[in-house]
């Protein structure tokens, strides 16, 4: 695996989570910005996992709240579990109850992926097919999100894309089915490389000191894009920026 351009790239320490979500909130709106000036959707692919609740409740108080518009704002998922909506593991239930119900977000203005069904490959497909219609891509293209939140797990996972696991190869379909190399060990349905790296502004939110080792090889280690998804994570053609709370950043030299 092998990546075409290396991308600028934007690491900022802070002192715990609520920091770096007040960080990424300003982003947020920033960006939200920028696509109503440009009279487009902002589209968003959110991630599930601990890291951004603090982000989905600031985005729902003011001042964000009245400084995004929200009709513009298109939400799709970078990955989800094959589980119904109202599971304790799904990242459509964790968005749904901290973001889209404060919001009042229109439901047509979610895009989740339907874990639910039994074929999980059928669930990827479905979503592709969503992600189509919606960015107007014919075969063989790749969305350009206007922001891609990502979290990290601490064998350097992002969204379902596992260390040596199939997913992580995939070079033209837009969403694949998943297996974790971690818990919970429920199947996934994930965004492939292509997409994210294909999108206008990338960030990654990271706190833990569990996460700190796997932190320093990614940021300041060699290329081991197989053993390290997220190292793989670089725009051909936007921004990457990475939040890491202090104890996340403690083995960086720099
Ligand atoms: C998921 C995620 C996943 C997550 C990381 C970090 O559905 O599991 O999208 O990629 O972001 O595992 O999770 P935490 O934020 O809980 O550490």
């Amino acid at each position: 695996m092998t990546i075409e351009n290396p991308v600028l790239r934007d690491v900022v320490r802070f002192e715990n989570k609520d920091a770096y979500s007040r960080d990424a909130a300003h982003r947020f709106v920033a960006l939200a910005a920028q696509s109503r000036s440009a009279q487009r959707p902002f589209t968003v692919a959110l991630t599930g996992g601990s890291s951004p609740t603090t982000l989905y409740r600031l985005l729902t108080e003011p001042p964000c709240r009245g400084a995004v518009d929200w009709d513009g704002a298109h939400f799709f998922f970078g990955d989800d579990r094959a589980v119904a909506p109202d599971d304790e593991n799904s990242n459509y239930r964790l968005a749904r109850e901290t973001l889209f119900a404060p919001l009042n977000t229109p439901e047509a203005n979610i895009h989740r992926i339907v874990g639910e069904l039994p074929d999980h490959d059928e669930a990827a497909r479905r979503y592709e097919a969503e992600l189509k219609a919606f960015f107007g891509l014919e075969d063989g293209q790749f969305p350009r999100f206007d922001l891609i939140l990502l979290g990290m797990g601490p064998d350097g996972h992002c969204a379902s894309l596992f260390p040596h696991k199939p997913a992580l190869r995939e070079q033209t379909r837009l969403a694949v089915a998943s297996e974790p190399g971690l818990a919970p060990f429920v199947p996934r349905i994930t965004l492939t490389r292509p997409i994210l790296n294909a999108a206008a502004n990338v960030l990654f939110m990271v706190p833990g000191a569990d996460k700190a080792e796997t932190v320093a090889r990614i940021l300041e280690g060699p290329p081991d894009f197989d053993a390290l998804p997220s190292q793989s994570i670089q725009p051909t053609q936007g921004t990457l920026t990475w939040l890491l709370d202090k104890d996340a950043a403690r083995l960086l030299k720099v």
